[in-house]
């Protein structure tokens, strides 16, 4: 397995390569979620690219940039074991440079949710991935539901600037009990991870009310019945295409939370 360390020498290898190239962008601490992406990968093409860069124009400030989970060695193993053909591994220092020209998320799309309680982290969210996809040049492109805003966002940047690049939506995975896998649950104590298990619950109860009903009201008051958390900051219901949603459209909702608990900050969803 190849490791690659400077936008120069992936792009080298990159163009040495003859074939279908699926591509994994991580921020690294790879769990179960990002072994099903590049699993989905593998099956799918000639050559599988990861990369792991823990993008510091995503995070803002006083967010978790320092503390995030790195674990280098770690990653390598689990990508050597998966059949990955190579790892991309930049460093900010050769990822950006200073007075950029800048990618700007949607003003209502990259605002809203995420982007309300994340202000400006799509745009770095997207300001990277245009670099990763101008290096890669992947044929597709592996993303996890788990991050369903993020997902949309991706591929709206993919039309919106015409990549030649296929997004994949992969599955959120998650441990027995219901929790989605996050490189972020590392944070949590035994006790929190108790009430984090509140937020699947609550999505798994809304998936089955929302086949009964399409009251909207009446799904989210059962949810925070049951969740457990320390500061909610959104249910929301939207379509596939991240517009606001009133009542229920089977096959085309998404169910989100975003809360905290303890100084954690957790995401998770589920599709209708
Ligand atoms: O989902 C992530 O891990 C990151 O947002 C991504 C897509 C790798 C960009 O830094």
């Amino acid at each position: 397995m190849k490791i690659l360390k400077t936008p120069k020498e992936a792009q080298e290898y990159r163009n040495s390569l003859k074939g279908n190239i699926g591509f994994v962008p991580t921020m690294g601490a790879l769990h179960e979620g990002h072994l099903s992406l590049i699993k989905k990968a593998r099956e799918e093409n000639d050559y599988v690219i990861v990369s792991i860069f823990v993008n510091p124009t995503q995070f803002l400030p006083g967010e978790d940039l320092d503390k995030y989970p790195r674990k280098l060695q770690a990653d390598f193993e689990i990508c050597k074991r998966a059949g990955v053909d190579a790892v991309f591994t930049p460093n900010a220092k050769n990822m950006y440079s200073d007075d950029e020209i800048l990618i700007k998320a949607p003003k209502i799309k990259g605002y809203i949710l995420e982007g309300f309680f994340r202000p400006g982290h799509f745009d770095g969210v997207l300001q990277v991935v245009n670099k990763l996809f101008n290096i890669i040049k992947p044929t597709k492109a592996y993303f996890g539901k788990k991050d369903a805003q993020q997902l949309y966002l991706i591929n709206q940047m993919v039309k919106n600037f015409f990549f030649d690049i296929e997004i994949i939506p992969v599955d959120t995975v998650r441990e027995k009990d219901g929790l989605a896998l996050s490189s972020r649950n590392v944070y949590l104590s035994t006790e929190e991870r108790k009430r984090a298990l509140s937020i699947s619950k609550a999505l798994k109860r809304a998936a089955k009310l929302s086949s009964k009903t399409d009251n909207i009201e009446e799904i989210k008051k059962e949810m925070e019945k049951i969740l457990d958390v320390d500061k909610l900051q959104y249910i929301a219901f939207v379509d596939r295409d991240f517009n606001y949603i009133n009542k229920i459209i089977p096959g085309n909702t998404i169910i989100l939370i975003a809360a905290y608990i303890g100084s954690t900050r957790l995401i998770d969803n589920i599709w209708i």
